[in-house]
């Protein structure tokens, strides 16, 4: 596939997870989603938050919805949390295990997808570590299913972006006058794609990415962020701390990636980097953390840092994203 081709396919995903009248059918980009419709999913999340301690809330928006969890990769937030939340909504929820499924006696993606739809399956949620699954699952589905997009290769990570923009919300009450600095491995984060993408929708005040030269990000994927390799410059007065692990998994070759204890000591968050942020800055990470390699411990469990808020967030904002979903499986 050429470059050109690439671009036009990802324009049409934005436009396929939309329906006629501009409501939300799948999930699969946070790129081309509107201003709007961002503010709208963060305003519903906040709705499904309460107290730590307090019963978390429930509804029965989606009673008698089925929702299957198709995770082709390793997962322990995003799983988890699309379980509870289709819980929560009353749905009922299957988690294929992929392992013991009859993909590993060949069977292919479409004909699991099929089988699950023959079985009233209503939304379908895709990890898978080839980019362009979930929008191929999604061309490919009866009109009343949905799919999500729960992690895609390098590409997409919609409603991971979409917790991180609501904890940044929470903390700083807008984007306009922010700085955000992402620190890590940024080329081959998916995390990085799509909360940028988000970031950037809501007019975030200055976006630096950060990392090792081997691990940057080919500019074109993100417009307008500011693309550095020192972590003085990019930490510097920044709003917003993110680190990143670095994806191995999706590294072929490793020459360029800087050891473990050189990368600590060249980009991974410590307290004493931390020093240069802004006095009130937030920690970030979307997990799984590699502790003493992007992020000191003293750091990922201090009072600048929000992960455990990100993970709670992550089930009110999949709450959201389902019910808004369901609406027009209602419709039909
Ligand atoms: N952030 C994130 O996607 O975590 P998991 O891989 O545990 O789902």
């Amino acid at each position: 596939m050429d470059a050109s081709s690439e671009k036009e396919d990802r324009k049409d995903e934005a436009a396929l997870q939309l329906d006629a009248n501009g409501n939300l059918r799948h999930l699969l980009t946070l790129n081309g989603v509107d201003k709007a419709l961002l503010i709208d999913i963060l305003d519903d999340a906040e709705r499904y938050l309460t107290a730590p301690g307090s019963i978390p809330s429930r509804s029965q928006s989606l009673a008698g919805r089925t929702i299957a969890n198709l995770f082709f990769e390793p997962s322990t937030r995003t799983r988890a949390s699309f379980d509870l939340a289709g819980k929560r909504l009353g749905a009922d929820v299957l988690n294929l295990d992929v392992n013991t499924s009859s993909r590993k006696k060949g069977e292919s993606i479409l004909d699991t997808i099929y089988t699950l739809e023959a079985m009233q399956v209503d939304v379908m949620v895709v990890r898978d570590a080839s980019a362009g699954v979930p929008a191929y699952i999604a061309n490919h589905v009866l009109d009343h299913v949905s799919i999500l997009n729960a992690g895609e290769a390098d590409v997409s990570h919609p409603t991971q972006g979409l917790l991180d923009l609501l904890t940044i919300r929470q903390h700083k009450g807008g984007f306009e006058n922010l700085k955000v600095a992402i620190i890590g491995d940024i080329r081959h984060s998916r995390v990085a794609m799509s909360t940028s993408q988000g970031l950037m929708t809501l007019g975030v005040g200055e976006l630096r990415l950060i990392s090792p030269r081997a691990l940057a990000p080919d500019p074109e994927t993100v417009p307008g962020a500011h693309i550095l390799d020192n972590l003085a410059d990019g930490i510097a007065g920044a709003d917003v701390v993110m680190a990143l692990r670095i994806q191995r998994e999706r590294i072929g070759n490793l020459d360029g990636i800087p050891a473990i204890d050189e990368y600590f000591a060249n980009f991974g968050i410590s307290q004493e980097r931390l020093k240069s942020a802004a006095r009130d800055v937030i920690v970030m990470h979307p997990g799984p953390m590699n502790r003493g390699i992007e992020i000191e411990s003293a750091v990922a469990d201090g009072p600048n840092s929000v992960i455990t808020q990100q993970v709670t967030n992550g089930v009110a904002i999949r709450m959201a994203v389902l019910e808004r979903v369901s609406r027009i499986m209602a419709a039909q």
